[in-house]
């Protein structure tokens, strides 16, 4: 959420040792993060099945909405069975679905050429890193893992906060409360440097 990573692989080798289980919420990476847009088990080279838990939503990368959760066939059935959000909760929109479809497969697609999923990827982690280094260059505090989508600053200040609302297209994109004294910029890969 502030565009931080874990260690990834020293969890795993520390979950190992210590025999914890280890969940893994991807909301904010999967089908951004990593070299397949994959998450961070594909950002940090771990084999997902070394994640006890991985758990995500469609409503951040894929446009649309509902979520997954990953575990062994046993834990799966209990919260299918157990989960009164699950047993109580409507099925998932064909159109939704179809719209999360679209998107895993517009993000797997492994071209190279413009639409392909590795050209976006690419592109997200250039523009990722620009909006974070020209940031700083301009001496905001600008923080997180160099290569997340998520780019939180610091202003501190509530005053400087509307100012700065106000001056970002009249307030009309953000929607931080000014109570909060950071706001968040989310990247995307459809931007360019001139927007
Ligand atoms: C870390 C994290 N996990 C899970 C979610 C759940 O996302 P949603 O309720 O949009 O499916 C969010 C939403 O912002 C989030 O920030």
């Amino acid at each position: 959420m502030e565009g931080s990573m874990c260690s990834l692989r020293e969890l795993v080798a520390l979950k190992r040792r210590y025999k914890f289980y280890l969940f893994v919420d991807e909301a904010h990476s999967i089908g951004a993060v990593g070299p397949n847009g994959k998450g961070p088990c594909d950002y940090f080279g771990v084999d997902p099945r070394d994640v006890d838990i991985l758990m995500g939503t469609f409503t951040k990368s894929f446009g649309a909405s509902g979520g997954y959760i990953t575990n062994s066939q046993d834990v799966i059935t209990k919260l299918r069975t157990t989960n009164p959000r699950y047993n109580y909760g409507k099925a998932p929109v064909p159109a939704v679905m179809a719209q999360n479809i679209a998107s895993m497969k517009t993000i797997l697609a492994n071209g190279e050429g413009i639409g392909g999923g590795n050209t976006r990827l690419k592109q997200l982690l250039w523009n990722s890193r620009y909006l974070r280094q020209g940031l700083k260059r301009i001496r905001y505090t600008a923080y997180g893992n160099e290569d997340s989508p998520v780019v939180p600053t610091l202003l501190l200040n509530p005053v400087k906060m509307l100012a700065f609302r106000a001056r970002c297209f009249g307030g009309r994109f953000l929607s931080s409360s000014s109570a909060i004294l950071r706001l968040r910029w989310i990247c995307l890969e459809c931007a360019s440097a001139l927007q």
